[in-house]
């Protein structure tokens, strides 16, 4: 727990400062461990079901762990006209996970969401955090291959 104990000091062992002390918890780890948790209550006095409470409030923290790149499918409306349960199906098959699982060799995970706000490129795949639009069942090995293949190198 030396990280999470630096990261502590780093922010003066405040307790009003919990939100930021959990994200670089987060930048740290990808997710917020149990046992980083765990020692922030002690560390900090604070309860661990108020840490609880305000990890799961907030979408941006993640309870499990996650994998290196984050891949969002839309589901929303006009991505699901689009064919976005079909593209949903393929990543999952592909990636051998369903939606809100991490691969087990951690290289992704896979959510969906409604509605990112940009529905004229319906269908849309966002993996970590670069847009790719009108997106079909059969672009997304190429889409998803990069990613393995980078792993490799
Ligand atoms: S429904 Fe997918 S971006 Fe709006």
């Amino acid at each position: 727990m030396k990280k999470v104990e630096n990261t502590l000091r780093e922010h003066r062992y405040q307790r009003s400062r919990i939100i930021q002390i959990l994200q670089d918890i987060q930048v740290e780890f990808n997710y917020l461990p149990k046992e980083a948790l765990e020692y922030v209550s002690q560390r900090l006095k604070m309860s661990l079901s108020k840490i609880y409470s305000i990890a799961t409030f907030y979408a941006g923290f993640s309870l499990n762990p996650r994998g290196k790149h984050l891949c969002t499918v839309c589901m929303g409306t006009a991505c699901h006209v689009r064919g976005a349960a079909n593209v949903l199906d393929r990543i999952e098959e592909r990636l051998g996970i369903t939606s809100g699982v991490t691969t087990s060799d951690k290289l992704f995970t896979l959510e969906t969401v409604n509605c990112l706000g940009a529905c004229a490129l319906a269908p849309i795949v966002v993996i970590d955090g670069q847009y790719h639009g009108q997106t079909t069942v059969d672009r997304v090995d190429k889409l998803l291959d990069k990613y393995y293949e980078k792993k490799d190198k």
